[in-house]
């Protein structure tokens, strides 16, 4: 288990610990607010919480950004990342891909995968800066109520 501070610029101090059921209503918050209509719902995320790795990055107890991972077949999958919208462009997406990316060389995966929508500009520039690259795009990889919402790239990278 991992729980440890980081220091951003600024000198603005956070708390990286895994999230558990009492987060739920927070990580709720911060889907809705990056996500809209497509935000995980209350289930599914208690779901996810009881299947894999969730590190949250807290500033007093707040949760600020969340990440989540899961490894199979000796490949680490970034499953989803988020940072509340007035704590961006600080390094705190970087400081969680970090922790994600150690936690898969830890688990000797040497790749690592993400599927991330098309449009997200932001998104693929961060992952560009951690040398993923785009592999191929999956037409029609996000759904909502049942119909295609989206395309997403698929994008690989390494652990090093
Ligand atoms: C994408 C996201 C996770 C980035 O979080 P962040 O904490 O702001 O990212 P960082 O501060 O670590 O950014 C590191 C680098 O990524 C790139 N980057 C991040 N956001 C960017 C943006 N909006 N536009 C362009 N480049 C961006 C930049 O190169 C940045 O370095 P710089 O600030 O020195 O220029 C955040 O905007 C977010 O939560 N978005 C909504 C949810 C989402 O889209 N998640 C991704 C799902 S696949």
């Amino acid at each position: 288990m991992f729980q440890h501070e980081i220091t951003l610029p600024g000198d603005q101090v956070f708390e990286i610990k895994p999230c558990g059921t009492g987060e739920i209503t927070d990580i709720l918050d911060i889907e809705r607010e990056c996500f809209g209509p497509d935000a995980w719902t209350e289930d599914f995320i208690r779901q996810v919480l009881s299947l894999t790795l969730v590190p949250g990055i807290f500033k007093k107890d707040k949760l600020i950004a969340y990440g989540v991972l899961s490894i199979r077949k000796n490949i680490l999958s970034i499953d989803n990342l988020a940072v509340r919208k007035g704590y961006r462009r600080i390094g705190l997406a970087s400081a969680m891909l970090e922790l994600m990316l150690g936690t898969g060389k830890r688990n000797r995966c040497k790749r690592a995968v993400l599927q991330v929508e098309k449009d997200n500009q932001g998104a693929i520039a961060l992952y560009e800066k951690f040398g993923f690259t785009k592999v191929r795009i999956l037409k029609g990889y996000y759904s909502r109520h049942g119909q295609p919402a989206g395309d997403a790239w698929e994008m690989e990278g390494t652990t090093d």
